[in-house]
């Protein structure tokens, strides 16, 4: 039971918002622009604010969703955070596009938004601080996966949280490799800045 919610929840991950969204406004792949990731932050950078939005909204419903997909099966706090983790790793590697995705940050933003609200909305603040003063999307992203291991660990949440948090935080670093490298040699695209 808990395999068929997992995968169904890696199923819902693997719809690419930002990739029907940018290729129904503008006929291309998001994946051959920008930093070619297929996410929220790129949407932006290649097609604008509006479906930046879109995208970000409907990335972190879809986790959300996933959550969701763990309560219909039974709901155990573990469960719950797995079927949003299987939805993040949808996101990173869908089944539906070669299995080239995004990063997973809008997505674990709806999963942790609806698990454990108000560490979600303290690594978001600190992240969103992050942004406005570097610029980098790369930067607050990293920040979030990082405070959030943290905030779920020191406040009263389930262990199991805490403990499936930590593969959040790997996967997201996992997944801003090629950021991590353009921020240590200079060259991470800020967001503002002209392509
Ligand atoms: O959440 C993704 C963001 O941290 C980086 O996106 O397109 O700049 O690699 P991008």
């Amino acid at each position: 039971m808990f395999f068929i919610a997992l995968l169904l929840a890696y199923l819902l991950g693997s719809i690419s918002f930002s990739y029907l969204v940018t290729y129904k406004l503008k006929g291309i792949d998001i994946r051959r622009y920008g930093s070619g990731n297929a996410g929220a932050t790129n949407t932006l950078r290649v097609v604008g604010k509006g479906p930046a939005a879109l995208v970000f909204l409907l990335d972190a419903v879809k986790g959300m969703a996933a959550v969701g997909i763990g309560e219909l099966f039974g709901g155990e706090p573990a469960l719950l955070m797995a079927t949003g983790v299987a939805a993040i790793i949808g996101h990173n590697w869908p089944v539906f596009l070669n299995f080239r995705g995004g990063k997973g940050i809008a997505t674990t933003i709806g999963v942790t938004a609806l698990l454990t609200f108000k560490a979600a909305l303290l690594s978001g603040i600190f992240a969103v601080l992050a942004i406005l003063l570097t610029r980098y999307v790369s930067v607050g992203s990293l920040l979030f996966a990082t405070l959030l291991p943290i905030l779920i660990g020191w406040m009263d949440y389930p262990p199991a949280y805490f403990w499936i948090s930590l593969i959040i935080t790997l996967l997201a670093y996992l997944r801003h490799r090629d950021n991590i490298k353009r921020l240590l040699n200079g060259t991470e695209n800020r967001i503002g800045a002209r392509k």
